[in-house]
């Protein structure tokens, strides 16, 4: 398919960061509040939401409903996401990540010679998992909010009924993607939707305005039972579509405990299965440290690129092997996180010679657009949440009356051992399709204590790269002492195993140490991935900061 390599067909997730109220008796509080957003649509309701007496969590969920309206690549009511959450000194984890319908099958994206159908999980009406975002906004609600929800749904409604004005950088990405749909015969109904989206004018949802008012009117229901159900089931009939009233009626956000463990005198809180991100972030930061042990490398030198890519290579074959829905596959969490089995499997790596690919399995014995945001409330409280409906605007199919679009998230599963999804990732049997279970996921919201306070809330979009931006974003912070701004904008880099020996940079890495990369054997891939959006406190002072790539803004208040 080789859409990772694809300029035109982002990948969009977004991660939300927040810190709330009533923060731990223990935990030093912070006088300051700060929102790291997407745009500034999100950043200014969660602010007001914040200044209103709310709490991160009720920030976040304000939040999410915004940008399902004033950011179609990744916000959304039809996809799922995961929010991590520090409050009042104890974490939790939501995990609303899409389902797949019961009608699914582990073959259902093969042809009879047993290919995997190009396009098949990525466009159009058989590309999308149940959503879980309303869901997974109605439970955190239900378990920590302390604003009505009512108000806290009613500027999405605003902003889809009254119209938003168009940021230029999002005119541009809906008319890249009308003509990429059109150049490839993609045939879906995003350009009836969005092809009068201009630049600078206001642009109105009515569809969407009248959804996001039943869910505001009627809560989880408002979205999977009455009206809206019958709508998404009617417009699946109508399609071939899977996806049923009952898929719907039985979808469950889930409250998750997050990982944690200790590394360079933080806690890393982090993300679980079916989430990828926080087993493969703890890894990598583990191997890094024990490697310093005996080499110190300079801040991304060839030998720093070099031996976080060697890393890379072994945390992307254990992902391939060991990591699919909890709730179907036993995953070996503690195995893969433990020190003895890290100190093994990095036993091998040169700094100065690359690996052979092909030789590295699992240890054990084995356009990238989603939209991440970080939120610090002046208690001390933190959210971080991500959210996504896989691709940059999902599968191209809007639901016609509902007005939203939905997910292509299927393609996160595993369609086939040994073929590479959208993102280059493998998978196999932890991560084969089966009914109503959760795709592999790379989303990685995560948030570092010290002493129980917050210290960092970070997370990205971008599929599997999500996981290099959030690790490099804690050596950044943590080891390189950067600064929020120079933590987000500082040239990342990315090797996930597969494509052999490609390393996916940012511009701007040193010309000197790409030349030296590439007379190691490595091939050099520059484009950009991931849209940071992070949170430090320093010595009480918080510091936010948004990619200056993207169209995100950050306040602190
Ligand atoms: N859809 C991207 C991810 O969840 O990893």
């Amino acid at each position: 398919m080789g859409l990772f390599f694809s300029p035109t067909k982002l990948v969009i997730t977004s991660v939300l960061v927040f810190q709330f109220s009533a923060f731990h008796v223990a935990a030093k509080q912070v006088a300051q509040s700060a929102v790291a957003m997407p745009d500034s649509y999100s950043a200014d309701t969660a602010k007001n939401i914040l200044e209103l007496g709310g709490n991160a969590v009720d920030a976040a969920i304000a939040a999410q409903f915004v940008l399902a309206v004033t950011l179609p690549e990744a916000g959304n009511i039809g996809g799922g996401g995961f929010m991590l959450i520090q409050k009042d000194g104890k974490s939790d984890f939501i995990d609303y990540r899409e389902t797949a319908p019961s009608d699914a099958h582990r073959d259902m994206y093969l042809d009879e010679q047993g290919n995997v159908i190009p396009n098949r999980s990525i466009y159009g009406i058989h590309a999308s998992g149940v959503p879980g975002s309303v869901a997974g906004m109605w439970l955190a609600h239900k378990k920590h909010g302390t604003v009505e929800w009512k108000k806290l749904v009613q500027p999405a409604v605003t902003l889809a009924e009254q119209g938003f004005v168009v940021p230029p950088k999002l005119a541009q990405g809906v008319s890249n993607y009308i003509s990429y749909l059109n150049e490839q015969k993609i045939d879906v109904n995003f350009e009836k939707y969005f092809a009068g989206l201009k630049a600078n004018e206001k642009f109105t949802q009515p569809e969407l305005a009248k959804t996001l008012k039943r869910i505001r009117d009627d809560g989880q229901a408002g979205f999977y039972e009455g009206e809206t159900a019958n709508i998404i089931e009617k417009f699946m009939r109508k399609h071939g579509g899977i996806i049923t009233k009952a898929d719907l009626k039985n979808y469950t956000a889930k409250s998750r405990t997050p990982l944690k463990a200790s590394w360079n005198g933080y806690e890393v809180l982090t993300s679980p299965p079916p989430s990828s991100g926080g087993i493969a972030i703890l890894q990598w930061l583990k191997m890094y440290e024990l490697q310093k042990l005996h080499n110190e490398v300079a801040h991304n030198s060839s030998s720093y690129v070099h031996l976080l890519s060697e890393i890379g290579k072994r945390v992307f074959a254990d992902r391939a092997e060991y990591l699919g829905d909890p709730d179907f596959f036993d995953v070996p969490v503690n195995a893969l996180i433990n020190e003895i089995y890290l100190k093994k499997r990095m036993a091998d790596i040169s700094l100065t010679a690359i690996s052979t690919t092909e030789k590295i399995k699992p240890g054990l014995k084995e356009s990238e657009q989603t939209t991440h945001f970080s939120i610090v409330d002046k208690m001390g409280n933190a959210v971080a949440n991500t959210t996504t409906i896989n691709l940059g605007f999902g599968s191209g199919v809007v639901v016609e009356g509902a007005g939203f679009i939905l997910n292509d998230e299927m393609d996160d599963f595993s369609a086939k051992p040994g073929v590479m999804n959208a993102f280059g990732a493998l998978g196999g049997k932890a991560n084969e399709i089966q009914p109503h279970k959760r795709m592999l996921s790379s989303m990685t919201p995560t948030i570092l204590l010290k002493d129980n306070t917050v210290k960092m809330v970070t997370g990205s979009p971008g599929g599997t790269t999500i996981i290099s931006s959030v690790y490099q974003s804690i050596l950044n912070a943590i080891e390189f002492n950067m600064s929020a701004d120079q933590v987000v904008n500082v040239p990342r880099f990315h090797h996930q195993l597969w494509p052999k020996n490609v390393i996916r940079v940012h511009e701007g890495l040193n010309d000197a140490v790409k030349v030296e990369l590439q007379k190691m054997g490595y091939t050099i891939d520059e484009r950009h991935f991931g849209d940071m959006h992070v949170i430090i406190n320093k010595d009480g002072e918080l510091d936010a900061a948004s990619e200056n790539s993207g169209r995100g803004k950050s306040i602190v208040f």
